[in-house]
């Protein structure tokens, strides 16, 4: 099958998020100008750069048209954020923290989560998460949306702070199987990571690359 017209696909549901998928899942805290907590999951996003490290996710209002997300609007206020990282014992907190609340209240409190001090910047991370990235906005950028009503918004983030659960550290590297990040995949669905394999690139190992292509000839 093929469609160009997104609303024209003649599925069920817009097959779009089900092919990019997995996304990873930036689980947000910021912090409004009064001291308030916020916390929200975002799977329109990713790492972008690692010298230095960079991200991007999107705040976007799909269907409410008009209000723009508490995260938006704190980041822009405060120029700071956490990508907190979310794994399969979050899952049903992180579900939670994404219902629609007034500003004034605190998520991650809402999902009977922990907020544990940054080191660089003001808003909290979640104690509970494997990992957290302590981040400063960068810019906004904004991206078409298919009508008025629709903002659609990419925002970057600096890391300038990295903190990792020691328990999901082996042998000096983040050990998969006991992260076990989600993420996102369409409709209702997530991915669980769990086993990974490993490649190496043709130009990293010349060596063994050759030898193999020397086995592979040979049989
Ligand atoms: C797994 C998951 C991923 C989500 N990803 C996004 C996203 O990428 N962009 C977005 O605008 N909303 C996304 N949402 C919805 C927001 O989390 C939701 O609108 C939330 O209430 C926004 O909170 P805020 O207004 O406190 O920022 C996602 C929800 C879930 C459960």
């Amino acid at each position: 099958m093929f469609y160009a017209d997104h609303r024209k696909h003649g599925l069920r549901h817009s097959p779009f998020k089900a092919l990019v998928a997995p996304r990873p899942i930036a689980w947000v805290s910021s912090l409004s100008t009064d001291g308030v907590v916020n916390l929200a999951p975002y799977s329109f996003f990713n790492a972008m750069a690692d010298s230095p490290p960079i991200i991007v996710f999107a705040p976007n209002n799909p269907r409410l048209g008009g209000g723009r997300k508490d995260t938006l609007e704190n980041i822009e206020q405060t120029g700071e954020f956490v990508v907190n990282l979310c794994n399969w014992d979050l899952r049903v907190a992180m579900n939670e923290s994404s219902a629609h609340v007034p500003p004034e209240v605190d998520e991650i409190e809402l999902a009977g989560l922990t907020a544990a001090p940054s080191e660089i910047v003001k808003p909290p991370r979640v104690a509970e998460a494997p990992a957290a990235l302590e981040c400063e906005f960068l810019f906004r950028v904004r991206l078409p949306g298919s009508s008025p009503k629709i903002e659609n918004n990419a925002c970057f983030g600096r890391v300038v702070g990295v903190h990792i659960s020691d328990d999901i550290i082996v042998d000096g590297m983040v050990d998969m199987t006991r992260y076990r990040p989600i993420a996102r995949c369409g409709y209702m669905d997530y991915a669980l990571v769990e086993s990974v394999f490993s490649m190496d690139r043709p130009d990293d190992n010349l060596e063994a690359s050759e030898a193999r292509r020397r086995q592979e000839a040979a049989e």
